[in-house]
């Protein structure tokens, strides 16, 4: 990305009950650097955040809400206390440095290993592996990529416990004090596997009918919006359209425009679309773009492959609110400075960006 200013990133923008000082939001990326064997939230994750409190909007890494949620080496938890403790001291200290912080609620569903649960499968909607791989430990220590077996199907009960444990988290994060949740419902992961037929072929209430497979998702949008008390305080990750993890909707775009509808009538804090070109898919159509914002109108989040340019037009054209960076935050903690003045950036080693230490994390240059 070249370095240019662009300054519909920097008016203030009003995300429920938050007030973002500019439109640059930080895009949860997997980071893998929790302290085992609890999954706890530490300093050196502290030091990332508050190095980037100059974000209007800083959203965590995927937070699992329960053992089961997890799927990656060293994600960190929101399901004990001692996770709710060590994040509060992290959001403690980001709000010092001025920032505002949002924890990205996780279950990764299927896109996980036994290794993480004592030998027994993940879960998802059916039992149809993703054909995709996860990190887990390897022989010296460091990230290894193994592939995803065949999960077991959720029973009726396991889902409604599931919900609970969405609900139990957003109240997690609400006495952690986060400002905001995200619920992470994109990227195949568990509640974008109850939305697609590929890979939901249940035949009871949670399959079937377009319908049924979006209730799923909407009985935790409910459980997260009475955890952490308000519909104002919860926005929500979706990618409807792209393949991701295996999961690829053949009707991702009804999909989400009965998504956004339904999180419109909810009157939910901000809707965080990211788009199919982080993965190098095709961009968006400006029709969808269209369709969405009609069907949306709060504060729409766009994440996917932005530079400057994309991102003036984006908001220009008003289809989105703000706009989420994922790489460009990683190498520059000081990325809105940087954008404000037209400073060069830092190029981001993707060596480094699952799991280790300090470096490739804490280690970038700011401008001063
Ligand atoms: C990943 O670790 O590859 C990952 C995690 C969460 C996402 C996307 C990718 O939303």
């Amino acid at each position: 990305m070249t370095a240019t200013t662009a300054p519909a990133l920097f008016e203030t923008l009003r995300v429920g009950r938050t007030v973002l000082p500019n439109r640059l939001v930080m895009a949860p990326l997997t980071r893998m650097r929790a302290t085992p064997p609890d999954d706890l939230p530490n300093d050196l994750m502290r030091d990332y955040y508050v190095q980037r409190a100059g974000a209007g909007l800083i959203v965590t890494e995927g937070t699992q809400v329960s053992p089961r949620g997890k799927g990656y080496l060293d994600t960190p938890g929101i399901h004990s206390p001692a996770q709710t403790d060590a994040w509060g001291r992290i959001v403690d200290d980001v709000h010092a440095a001025g920032g505002r912080i949002a924890a990205q609620l996780w279950h990764v569903g299927r896109v996980s290993h036994a290794s993480f649960h004592d030998g027994a499968l993940p879960v998802a909607p059916s039992a149809i592996a993703s054909g995709g791989r996860t990190s887990v430990k390897g022989p010296d220590g460091c990230p290894e990529r193994v592939p995803s077996p065949v999960p077991h199907a959720l029973t009726p009960e396991e889902i409604a416990a599931t919900v609970e444990d969405y609900r139990a988290a957003a109240r997690n994060a609400r006495a952690a004090g986060f400002d905001l949740v995200e619920i992470h419902a994109a990227h195949g992961y568990l509640i974008h596997q109850f939305l697609s037929p590929t890979s939901n072929v249940r035949e009871d209430a949670y399959g079937g009918t377009p319908e049924n497979r979006r209730r799923f998702a909407l009985e935790v949008v409910d459980a997260v919006v009475d955890g952490f008390g308000g519909a104002d305080g919860v926005g929500i990750r979706i990618s409807p359209i792209g393949s991701f993890n295996g999961v690829e909707d053949p009707d991702g775009q009804a999909t989400g425009l009965a998504l956004a509808s339904e999180f419109a009538a909810r009157d939910l804090a901000f809707l965080h679309l990211s788009e199919p070109d982080w993965v190098g898919g095709e961009s968006l159509s400006d029709d969808f773009r269209t369709a969405l914002r009609a069907a949306y109108p709060g504060p729409i989040v766009a994440a996917g492959g932005y530079d400057v340019a994309k991102a003036e037009r984006v908001l220009g054209g008003g289809w989105a609110d703000a706009i989420a960076f994922g790489r460009w935050w990683i190498a520059n903690p000081d990325l809105d400075v940087r954008l404000r003045t037209g400073a060069p950036l830092n190029e981001p080693d993707k060596a480094t960006f699952y799991g280790g230490g300090a470096d490739g994390y804490t280690d970038y240059p700011t401008l001063r």
